[in-house]
């Protein structure tokens, strides 16, 4: 995965020069990058954490549940530069900016869609080599397996990132996480990789994964 270190930071080459997408620096070399910040997106929290079994080349394609107004997806577009990005978000208001988005960076296609029913979009996406899910809902981890069993390619990987206090306020988060990764499991998933992301994000855990069958 082509992710650079700049001053301390972790950036992406930016396909869009000139252009920050949510107030991060732009930093001007031989070519331009953009800091990529782990206060605002799970995914650098997890690579900042040590992550490391994640795949993405720049012909990968992502299925990515949850994109909100797409700070993280603008990163991965930056790393999938010949790949494509199918962002699924369910908000109107906030997918209008996904849309906004798309239209600077042809790699990603905003799909307005509930992540809980995949089947309404299957027909316009293609098999991805990666799902990742951060919808930050009680039934995420359903969810998540829902679209890998349709969406994923059989030898893809599927990265998941869990935030306790959506599923149980009250449960301890360690118990929490076990109970998710005990659902792939049962499913036939194999947990590949497994990060917690303090500091950036408190009782959160990512999980990467793969088909165990
Ligand atoms: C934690 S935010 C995602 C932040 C984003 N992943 C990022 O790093 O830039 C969760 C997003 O998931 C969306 N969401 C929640 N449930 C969803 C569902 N069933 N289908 C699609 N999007 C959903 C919310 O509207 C929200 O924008």
């Amino acid at each position: 995965m082509k992710v650079y270190l700049k001053d301390g930071n972790i950036a992406t080459k930016n396909l869009n020069p000139g252009t920050s997408v949510y107030g991060e620096e732009l930093i001007q070399e031989d070519v331009e990058y953009r800091i990529w910040n782990p206060r605002r997106s799970k995914l650098a929290a997890a690579l900042l954490n040590g992550l490391k079994n994640l795949e993405l080349d720049d012909a990968s394609k992502v299925l990515y549940l949850g994109a909100s107004t797409g700070t993280t997806v603008s990163h991965i577009s930056d790393i999938v530069i010949n790949g494509r990005i199918y962002a699924v978000e369910f908000s109107p208001t906030t997918a209008k900016k996904l849309v906004q988005l798309s239209r600077q960076r042809p790699n990603i296609a905003p799909i307005l869609g509930d992540a809980t029913k995949p089947k309404e979009y299957m027909n316009i996406v293609e098999k991805v080599d990666l799902v990742y899910c951060d919808v930050a809902q009680p039934t995420q981890t359903e969810l998540f397996m829902k679209n890998m069993n349709l969406i994923l390619k059989d030898d893809g990987m599927g990265m998941i990132t869990i935030k306790a206090r959506s599923i149980d306020v009250v449960q301890k988060p360690k118990k929490i996480f076990k109970q998710e990764e005990k659902k792939l499991i049962e499913k036939g998933f194999k947990i590949i990789d497994k990060v917690k992301l303090e500091p950036y994000e408190k009782d959160h855990i990512a999980l990467v994964v793969e088909k165990n069958f």
